[in-house]
Protein backbone atom coordinates (compact mmCIF):
# COMPACT_ATOMS: atom_id res chain seq x y z
CA UNK A 1 0.00 0.00 0.00
CA UNK A 2 1.27 3.41 -0.78
CA UNK A 3 1.50 5.47 1.83
CA UNK A 4 1.52 9.29 1.79
CA UNK A 5 3.67 12.62 2.77
CA UNK A 6 5.03 12.26 6.19
CA UNK A 7 2.46 13.55 8.60
CA UNK A 8 4.69 13.53 12.13
CA UNK A 9 7.94 12.14 13.16
CA UNK A 10 7.88 10.95 16.91
CA UNK A 11 10.38 9.22 18.99
CA UNK A 12 9.06 5.89 18.36
CA UNK A 13 7.02 5.79 15.38
CA UNK A 14 6.04 8.18 12.34
CA UNK A 15 2.82 9.01 11.21
CA UNK A 16 2.29 8.66 6.86
CA UNK A 17 -1.14 9.97 5.51
CA UNK A 18 -3.40 7.08 4.31
CA UNK A 19 -5.17 5.83 1.49
CA UNK A 20 -7.91 7.33 2.55
CA UNK A 21 -9.20 10.12 4.09
CA UNK A 22 -9.61 10.01 7.80
CA UNK A 23 -6.73 7.01 7.85
CA UNK A 24 -3.24 7.53 8.61
CA UNK A 25 0.16 4.71 8.66
CA UNK A 26 2.14 4.04 11.59
CA UNK A 27 5.43 3.48 10.73
CA UNK A 28 7.18 1.82 13.72
CA UNK A 29 11.11 2.74 14.09
CA UNK A 30 13.60 0.81 16.29
CA UNK A 31 14.02 3.86 18.39
CA UNK A 32 13.94 3.91 22.28
CA UNK A 33 14.18 6.83 24.60
CA UNK A 34 13.40 7.65 28.06
CA UNK A 35 13.47 10.21 30.34
CA UNK A 36 11.52 12.30 27.97
CA UNK A 37 14.63 11.43 25.25
CA UNK A 38 17.59 11.90 27.44
CA UNK A 39 18.19 8.49 26.94
CA UNK A 40 18.19 7.02 23.27
CA UNK A 41 19.09 4.07 21.79
CA UNK A 42 18.37 1.80 18.68
CA UNK A 43 17.05 -1.33 19.82
CA UNK A 44 17.20 -4.04 16.71
CA UNK A 45 13.77 -5.21 16.02
CA UNK A 46 11.85 -3.41 18.72
CA UNK A 47 10.22 -1.87 16.39
CA UNK A 48 8.73 -4.86 14.22
CA UNK A 49 7.89 -6.20 17.86
CA UNK A 50 5.94 -3.56 18.97
CA UNK A 51 3.75 -3.51 15.79
CA UNK A 52 2.75 -6.71 16.05
CA UNK A 53 1.97 -6.73 19.76
CA UNK A 54 -0.11 -3.33 19.18
CA UNK A 55 -1.74 -4.88 16.68
CA UNK A 56 -2.71 -8.32 19.13
CA UNK A 57 -4.34 -6.07 21.84
CA UNK A 58 -5.93 -3.56 19.88
CA UNK A 59 -7.75 -6.18 17.50
CA UNK A 60 -8.36 -8.44 20.72
CA UNK A 61 -9.79 -4.85 22.26
CA UNK A 62 -11.99 -4.41 19.36
CA UNK A 63 -13.16 -8.68 19.94
CA UNK A 64 -14.45 -7.71 23.62
CA UNK A 65 -16.24 -4.13 22.07
CA UNK A 66 -13.73 -1.42 22.95
CA UNK A 67 -13.21 0.72 19.97
CA UNK A 68 -9.48 1.92 19.03
CA UNK A 69 -7.92 3.03 16.12
CA UNK A 70 -6.45 0.13 14.47
CA UNK A 71 -7.63 -1.27 11.00
CA UNK A 72 -4.92 -3.53 10.21
CA UNK A 73 -1.52 -4.29 10.24
CA UNK A 74 0.11 -3.55 6.74
CA UNK A 75 3.62 -5.03 6.35
CA UNK A 76 6.18 -5.75 9.51
CA UNK A 77 6.61 -2.37 10.06
CA UNK A 78 3.33 -0.85 9.47
CA UNK A 79 -0.32 -0.50 10.23
CA UNK A 80 -3.20 1.50 8.77
CA UNK A 81 -4.88 3.14 11.28
CA UNK A 82 -8.03 5.47 12.01
CA UNK A 83 -7.15 9.09 12.55
CA UNK A 84 -7.88 10.75 15.26
CA UNK A 85 -7.37 14.12 17.01
CA UNK A 86 -5.35 12.91 20.34
CA UNK A 87 -6.56 14.12 23.79
CA UNK A 88 -3.59 15.78 24.79
CA UNK A 89 -3.50 13.33 27.96
CA UNK A 90 -1.48 10.25 28.90
CA UNK A 91 -3.91 8.41 30.69
CA UNK A 92 -1.95 6.32 33.11
CA UNK A 93 -3.63 2.95 35.19
CA UNK A 94 -1.63 1.49 37.92
CA UNK A 95 -2.44 -1.84 39.32
CA UNK A 96 0.86 -2.34 41.75
CA UNK A 97 2.90 0.74 42.95
CA UNK A 98 6.47 1.41 40.53
CA UNK A 99 8.02 4.29 38.83
CA UNK A 100 6.82 7.82 39.50
CA UNK A 101 4.17 6.51 41.84
CA UNK A 102 6.69 4.77 44.13
CA UNK A 103 9.17 7.38 44.25
CA UNK A 104 6.50 10.08 44.82
CA UNK A 105 4.95 8.74 47.74
CA UNK A 106 7.43 5.95 48.73
CA UNK A 107 5.78 3.40 48.28
CA UNK A 108 8.00 0.06 47.45
CA UNK A 109 7.70 -1.07 43.96
CA UNK A 110 5.50 -4.12 43.24
CA UNK A 111 2.95 -3.08 45.68
CA UNK A 112 -0.91 -3.98 45.38
CA UNK A 113 -2.67 -1.03 45.32
CA UNK A 114 -5.88 -0.92 46.98
CA UNK A 115 -7.86 -1.10 43.56
CA UNK A 116 -6.69 0.74 40.26
CA UNK A 117 -6.01 4.26 39.84
CA UNK A 118 -5.71 6.36 37.67
CA UNK A 119 -4.08 9.20 36.75
CA UNK A 120 -3.17 12.04 34.11
CA UNK A 121 -0.19 13.65 32.56
CA UNK A 122 -0.53 16.75 30.05
CA UNK A 123 1.03 15.56 27.12
CA UNK A 124 4.01 18.66 26.35
CA UNK A 125 7.09 17.34 25.79
CA UNK A 126 8.59 20.71 26.79
CA UNK A 127 7.66 20.58 30.30
CA UNK A 128 8.43 16.68 30.41
CA UNK A 129 4.62 15.70 30.56
CA UNK A 130 3.38 16.73 33.88
CA UNK A 131 0.96 14.81 36.58
CA UNK A 132 -1.87 17.16 36.44
CA UNK A 133 -5.50 16.83 38.23
CA UNK A 134 -8.60 15.92 36.51
CA UNK A 135 -9.87 19.72 37.72
CA UNK A 136 -6.97 21.34 35.14
CA UNK A 137 -8.35 19.33 32.55
CA UNK A 138 -11.50 20.17 32.45
CA UNK A 139 -10.38 24.10 33.12
CA UNK A 140 -8.04 24.23 30.95
CA UNK A 141 -10.76 22.49 28.32
CA UNK A 142 -8.33 19.84 27.22
CA UNK A 143 -11.56 17.46 27.96
CA UNK A 144 -14.57 17.61 29.14
CA UNK A 145 -16.35 15.98 32.36
CA UNK A 146 -17.91 13.92 29.94
CA UNK A 147 -14.89 13.35 27.92
CA UNK A 148 -13.33 12.28 31.37
CA UNK A 149 -16.37 9.89 32.58
CA UNK A 150 -15.57 8.23 29.39
CA UNK A 151 -11.89 8.01 29.34
CA UNK A 152 -12.10 6.32 32.76
CA UNK A 153 -14.44 3.93 31.48
CA UNK A 154 -12.39 2.81 28.60
CA UNK A 155 -9.25 2.80 30.64
CA UNK A 156 -10.56 0.59 33.08
CA UNK A 157 -11.83 -2.02 30.12
CA UNK A 158 -8.13 -1.78 28.81
CA UNK A 159 -7.27 -3.01 32.13
CA UNK A 160 -9.53 -5.46 32.74
CA UNK A 161 -8.77 -7.08 29.23
CA UNK A 162 -4.92 -6.67 29.15
CA UNK A 163 -4.36 -7.32 33.13
CA UNK A 164 -6.83 -10.86 31.49
CA UNK A 165 -4.78 -11.57 28.73
CA UNK A 166 -1.14 -11.01 30.71
CA UNK A 167 -2.11 -12.70 34.00
CA UNK A 168 -3.12 -16.07 31.23
CA UNK A 169 0.51 -16.25 30.17
CA UNK A 170 2.29 -15.38 33.87
CA UNK A 171 2.87 -12.32 33.40
CA UNK A 172 1.40 -9.10 36.29
CA UNK A 173 0.38 -5.81 34.69
CA UNK A 174 1.86 -3.65 37.06
CA UNK A 175 0.83 -0.53 35.38
CA UNK A 176 0.62 0.97 31.28
CA UNK A 177 -0.29 3.66 29.64
CA UNK A 178 -2.58 4.68 26.82
CA UNK A 179 -3.69 7.46 24.53
CA UNK A 180 -7.68 8.47 23.63
CA UNK A 181 -8.52 10.40 20.17
CA UNK A 182 -11.53 11.58 19.21
CA UNK A 183 -13.17 10.54 15.65
CA UNK A 184 -16.40 11.98 14.83
CA UNK A 185 -19.27 10.21 12.80
CA UNK A 186 -21.32 13.16 11.53
CA UNK A 187 -22.01 15.48 14.18
CA UNK A 188 -21.52 12.72 16.66
CA UNK A 189 -17.48 12.56 18.50
CA UNK A 190 -16.54 9.51 19.96
CA UNK A 191 -13.64 8.61 21.99
CA UNK A 192 -11.25 5.93 20.89
CA UNK A 193 -8.29 4.16 22.61
CA UNK A 194 -5.12 5.30 19.57
CA UNK A 195 -1.79 5.48 19.83
CA UNK A 196 0.21 1.84 20.66
CA UNK A 197 -0.20 -0.51 23.52
CA UNK A 198 3.05 -2.58 23.72
CA UNK A 199 6.07 -3.18 26.30
CA UNK A 200 7.01 0.37 25.59
CA UNK A 201 3.38 1.80 26.83
CA UNK A 202 3.61 -0.89 29.67
CA UNK A 203 4.88 -2.37 32.72
CA UNK A 204 5.02 -6.25 33.02
CA UNK A 205 6.57 -8.48 35.26
CA UNK A 206 6.95 -12.17 35.22
CA UNK A 207 4.76 -13.74 37.75
CA UNK A 208 6.86 -16.31 39.54
CA UNK A 209 10.62 -14.49 38.92
CA UNK A 210 9.34 -10.81 38.85
CA UNK A 211 11.32 -10.18 35.89
CA UNK A 212 10.99 -7.17 34.05
CA UNK A 213 9.69 -7.93 30.36
CA UNK A 214 9.16 -4.04 29.77
CA UNK A 215 11.00 -0.79 28.72
CA UNK A 216 12.09 -0.89 32.55
CA UNK A 217 15.01 -3.15 30.62
CA UNK A 218 16.26 -0.28 29.11
CA UNK A 219 15.64 2.86 31.22
CA UNK A 220 17.36 0.77 34.30
CA UNK A 221 19.88 -1.15 32.10
CA UNK A 222 18.65 -4.39 32.89
CA UNK A 223 19.23 -6.83 29.81
CA UNK A 224 18.74 -7.16 26.14
CA UNK A 225 15.24 -4.79 25.38
CA UNK A 226 14.28 -6.96 21.98
CA UNK A 227 15.05 -10.56 24.39
CA UNK A 228 12.65 -9.40 26.73
CA UNK A 229 9.65 -8.05 24.23
CA UNK A 230 10.37 -11.57 22.27
CA UNK A 231 9.17 -13.37 25.09
CA UNK A 232 6.32 -11.54 25.76
CA UNK A 233 5.54 -11.72 22.06
CA UNK A 234 6.24 -15.67 22.03
CA UNK A 235 4.11 -16.04 25.45
CA UNK A 236 1.38 -14.46 23.73
CA UNK A 237 1.68 -16.34 20.72
CA UNK A 238 2.43 -13.42 18.17
CA UNK A 239 5.66 -13.88 16.71
CA UNK A 240 6.95 -12.34 13.13
CA UNK A 241 7.35 -14.94 11.05
CA UNK A 242 10.87 -14.99 10.37
CA UNK A 243 11.55 -13.74 13.86
CA UNK A 244 12.24 -10.01 14.95
CA UNK A 245 16.19 -9.81 14.58
CA UNK A 246 16.37 -11.05 11.42
CA UNK A 247 14.24 -8.71 9.54
CA UNK A 248 14.96 -5.91 11.96
CA UNK A 249 17.11 -4.31 8.98
CA UNK A 250 14.21 -5.18 6.36
CA UNK A 251 12.41 -1.60 6.04
CA UNK A 252 8.95 -1.52 4.16
N1 LIG B 1 -4.86 7.41 15.52
C1 LIG B 1 -4.07 8.48 15.63
N2 LIG B 1 -4.37 9.63 14.99
C2 LIG B 1 -3.55 10.71 15.10
N3 LIG B 1 -2.41 10.74 15.83
C3 LIG B 1 -2.07 9.61 16.49
C4 LIG B 1 -2.88 8.44 16.43
N4 LIG B 1 -2.29 7.49 17.21
C5 LIG B 1 -1.18 8.06 17.72
N5 LIG B 1 -1.03 9.32 17.32
C6 LIG B 1 0.08 10.25 17.63
O1 LIG B 1 1.16 9.83 16.83
C7 LIG B 1 2.41 10.06 17.47
C8 LIG B 1 3.14 8.74 17.56
O2 LIG B 1 4.47 8.93 17.60
P1 LIG B 1 5.37 8.67 18.87
O3 LIG B 1 4.69 7.79 19.85
O4 LIG B 1 6.70 8.29 18.36
O5 LIG B 1 5.35 10.14 19.46
P2 LIG B 1 6.16 10.69 20.68
O6 LIG B 1 7.56 10.96 20.36
O7 LIG B 1 5.84 9.81 21.85
O8 LIG B 1 5.51 12.12 20.81
P3 LIG B 1 4.24 12.67 21.45
O9 LIG B 1 4.76 13.49 22.56
O10 LIG B 1 3.57 13.46 20.36
O11 LIG B 1 3.41 11.49 21.90
C9 LIG B 1 2.06 10.64 18.84
O12 LIG B 1 2.11 12.05 18.79
C10 LIG B 1 0.61 10.18 19.04
O13 LIG B 1 -0.10 11.03 19.92
MG1 LIG C 1 4.52 8.21 21.99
Amino acid sequence: MARGKKIYEGKAKTLYEGPEPGTLIQYFKDDATAFNAEKKAVVDGKGVLNNRLSEFFMEGLNSVGVPNHFIKRLNMREQLIRQCEIVPLEVIVRNYAAGSMSKRLGIEEGTRLPRPIIEFSYKDDDLGDPLVPEEYIIAFGWASQQDMDDIVALALRVNDFMSGVMYGVGIKLIDFKIEIGRVWEGDFMRLIVADEISPDSCRLWDIESGQKLDKDVFRRDLGNLTDAYTEVARRLGVLPTNGPAANSTVIN
